[in-house]
């Protein structure tokens, strides 16, 4: 069968996830063509409630509250599955997969708990299940555990996997909110289940965790076999106990495996993470997984765990790998088409100015021990309009010598060059200054 050059796209469901996976796939389709050299044609969106205010524009010719008009249209290669829960969605999902589709998935609860048909139909029919979305909202885990570490066997992969539950109890331990306060606003922002018990009482992270140790050991846990604990009974008392003695206090999923005596744990619970630990740090939606594996030692990797735009990156990169896998396409990323898109995306691209790179500076000058050289030094920043956030002067007693610290408010780096310049000149100023950029991701 030779490949089709225009793939046809379907959604089932348009709310927060499959709103941000339209926004993003209407806004990149011209370079997600050009890299995949095919043609893409969102042709249809299933909604339950065709009046509802949304915020994305789907022409009205595209919608339809029958979502076998999706899964049914022979021009739909890849469906995506954004409904949710396991009823109606499991139907949806095996009539896609029977007619041999590639459906892409973010429902963690539905592979949770029928995995093995859902692979059953992949196999007898051959379509595609993929499901990147369904664990850590926009960190590529199942591709990383799947391809990048597949040298590994992991005796211990240790994540906070419900965003929710992270955002509750960082708004409870850094804001004082109460924790109705911290799960209503958690639902404001589309980071929760339709039915939030999932979250808060820790199944949502459970079926992550069992999706992850499947993929990982290539055994479903059964629930009867998981501990699975929520964050419902955490009160402002344990957090401040986790704060006092050097802990953050994390809803957590564990799977560990003996690789000796052949058993595999599954665990999802709240626990205290001693600050040092880098998940302990992981704050907010965001969620972090650690894989302890035996070639790479171990690996951590963070990012938003929830949300319509971080699900939609995820949902994304699997219709990109769907398509490639349809199209014969080897790698999407270094394809030949999408090595010329990125030439001609870089013919765009100019290298910054100095007067474009903005950054606060830290500097240390040695300077003379006299009286007015500190108001010299001052002048010279006030001349090139660098605002100084905070200084730090040092006297080094009988040596002549005096030390001053500062840094400066964010300033691009043509003035900086210019102050410094001056700086040097001065005979005040004994040594070559040390200059550092204070580094923050915004800037
Ligand atoms: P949501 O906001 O509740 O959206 C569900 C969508 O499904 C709505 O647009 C709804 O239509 C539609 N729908 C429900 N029943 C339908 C039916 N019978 N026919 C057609 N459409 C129907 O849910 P979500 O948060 O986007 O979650 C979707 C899935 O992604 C779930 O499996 C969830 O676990 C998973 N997920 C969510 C997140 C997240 O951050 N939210 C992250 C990762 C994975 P109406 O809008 O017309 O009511
Ligand atoms: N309700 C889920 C969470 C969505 O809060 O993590 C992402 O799977």
């Amino acid at each position: 069968m030779t490949a089709p050059r225009t793939i046809g796209i379907g959604i089932l469901g348009l709310g927060t996830v499959g709103q941000g996976v339209w926004k993003h796939l209407t806004e990149k389709q011209t370079d997600l063509e050009s890299r995949l050299g095919v043609k893409l044609d969102l042709r249809r969106v299933a909604v339950r409630d065709l009046k509802k205010k949304r915020a994305v524009k789907v022409p009205s010719t595209k919608t339809t509250r029958d979502p076998l008009e999706v899964v049914d249209d022979p021009k739909v290669h890849v469906v995506c599955e954004l409904i949710g829960g396991t009823t109606i969605a499991r139907e949806l999902t095996l009539r896609a997969l029977r007619a041999g589709k590639v459906v892409v998935s973010a429902n963690k609860a539905l592979l949770c708990q029928h995995g093995p048909e859902i692979f059953d139909a992949v196999r007898r029919h051959g379509g595609q299940f993929l499901f990147e979305a369904s664990v850590a909202g926009g960190i590529p885990i199942i591709k990383a555990i799947r391809e990048g570490l597949v040298a590994n066997r992991f005796e211990l992969i240790v994540g906070i996997l419900n965003g929710t539950c992270n955002h509750i109890l960082t708004r409870m331990g850094e804001d004082s909110l109460s924790f109705a306060d911290a799960l209503k606003e958690a639902q404001q922002l589309g980071y929760a289940e339709t039915d939030p018990t999932l979250d808060i009482d820790g199944i949502d992270a459970f079926h992550k965790a069992s999706i992850l140790a499947w993929l990982a050991h290539g055994k479903w846990a059964p629930r009867a076999r998981t501990l699975v604990e929520g964050i419902r009974n955490i009160g402002p008392a344990d957090i401040d106990f986790a704060r006092r003695f050097g802990f953050a206090l994390k809803h957590l999923a564990v799977i560990r495996r003996d690789f000796k005596a052949g058993w595999m744990t599954v665990g999802v619970y709240p626990a205290l993470v001693p600050n040092r630990d880098i998940l302990a740090r992981v704050s907010g939606v965001n969620n972090g997984i650690t894989l302890r594996g035996d070639v790479v030692g171990a690996t951590t990797l963070t990012g938003r765990g929830a949300g319509g735009d971080a699900t939609a990156s995820a949902v994304i990169g699997d219709i990109v790998d769907a398509i490639a896998a349809l199209t014969g396409a080897a790698n999407p990323g270094l394809s030949a088409e999408s090595l010329a898109a990125r030439e001609q995306l870089g013919r765009q691209v100019r290298m910054a100015n100095l007067d474009e790179i903005v950054s606060p500076f830290y500097l240390r000058l040695s300077l003379l021990d006299k009286a007015g050289v500190s108001e010299g030094i001052y002048r010279i920043f006030s001349k090139h309009k660098v605002s100084i956030a905070r200084v730090i002067q040092y006297e080094h007693p009988n040596q002549g010598r005096g030390t001053v610290t500062l840094s400066t408010y964010p300033v691009n780096e043509a003035k900086m060059s210019k102050v410094l310049t001056e700086l040097r000149r001065l005979k005040t100023v004994l040594e070559e200054p040390v200059v550092l950029r204070i580094f923050s991701p915004e800037s």
